[in-house]
């Protein structure tokens, strides 16, 4: 089938208690593991490309790539979606060359300001069969060259979402709970230790994530910033010459119990990179006289795919849903 918008998919995952898993791709081998898993598993799946990915790889080439997965995977529904989309140019780019959502990120601006740019990417989207998620509220971490300290972060807050998702007519809205960008997401002494000297971190703000699903009655929630940060692959990271103290993420119990409420798309990028990194490293601490990019690049893509299974699986509950 071809690309689809998340249209339909969020009204069965809203309505069936799970979600999509939204994952960044960069790369051919991250859009096989991806998407080999998706394929597999029967899951209907987000690929997403943010303004570095496009800097990266390019527009066309990521697009391409895309295209080639939906041919090789004929049967599961695949989205093309433009994460953090900074500016209206950057969206109206995404959306005159074929993808089928974007995400307009104008959560740094004031809410006056948020709405406008918000309805003018969501005119001119609908108008082209594009579907848009916007955002209300500031998450901690690196999202692009964009850096928000834990202490700028700022949850939403329930009383404005009716106002803004009514006034801006998106399709999604990203909020914000607690969770956060990147592999440090929270700082050692934001965290509790276990008793195995782990770091606990602080609840999701799961009272939010029902205030607003109260006033938005049926509609699509998005969490961004939902990497669990795989503790066998910081550890497989920092045992093969990294170094990645501290390394903390969200539980992925907690983004199971979003997934069964209104959160319809969870954001993985992250972890994707850690499963990356952990398996190269590894390869080259294990055979320091190979130089084949396929060589490392082989079992990299393999854990992208095994890792992808188990959150669709064991988090995202999509398994079966395509
Ligand atoms: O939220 C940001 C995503 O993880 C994308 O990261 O801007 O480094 O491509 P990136
Ligand atoms: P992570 O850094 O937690 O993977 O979040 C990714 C994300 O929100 C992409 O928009
Ligand atoms: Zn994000």
């Amino acid at each position: 089938m071809p690309l689809v918008t998340s249209k339909e998919m969020f009204e069965k995952a809203y309505n069936g208690g799970y979600a999509i898993g939204a994952f960044n791709v960069n790369n051919m081998e991250i859009v096989q593991g991806i998407t080999e898993a998706a394929r597999d598993l029967n899951a209907p799946l987000i690929l997403q490309v943010s303004k570095g990915a496009r800097a990266y790889a390019n527009h066309t080439y990521l697009v391409k790539l895309v295209e080639a997965a939906v041919i090789e995977c004929p049967n599961i529904p695949i989205v093309l979606h433009l994460d953090h989309g900074p500016d209206f140019e950057t969206c109206k780019s995404c959306i005159d060359g074929g993808f089928t959502s974007v995400m307009i990120d104008a959560s740094s601006k004031p809410f006056e300001e948020n709405i406008e740019i918000t309805k003018k990417v969501v005119e001119y989207a609908h108008d082209h069969g594009v579907v848009v998620e916007a955002e209300l509220g500031t998450l901690a971490g690196i999202e692009d060259e964009v850096k928000v300290a834990a202490h700028a972060a700022s949850y939403t807050r329930p009383e404005e979402v009716e106002e803004f998702v009514s006034k801006t007519g998106c399709d999604s809205l990203a909020i914000a709970i607690g969770t956060s960008h990147g592999a440090y997401k929270f700082t050692a002494d934001q965290c509790t230790r276990n008793e195995k000297g782990v770091l606990v971190p602080p609840p999701l703000r799961f009272d939010v994530l029902e205030e607003v699903s109260k006033r938005l009655p049926g509609f699509p929630i998005v969490l961004h910033g939902s990497s669990s940060v795989p503790q066998d692959y910081v550890k497989m990271i920092n045992e093969n010459g990294g170094k990645m103290p501290d390394a903390v993420g969200i539980p992925e119990e907690q983004l199971r119990k979003a997934a069964s409420m209104s959160v319809c798309k969870i954001n993985i990028d992250s972890d994707l990179r850690l499963a990356m990194t952990g398996t190269i490293r590894q390869f080259f601490n294990e055979h320091p006289d190979k130089f084949d990019p396929r060589e490392y690049l082989k079992p990299a893509r393999a854990n992208i795919k095994a890792l992808v299974a188990h959150k669709i699986v064991d988090v995202l509950g999509c398994d079966g849903k395509a």
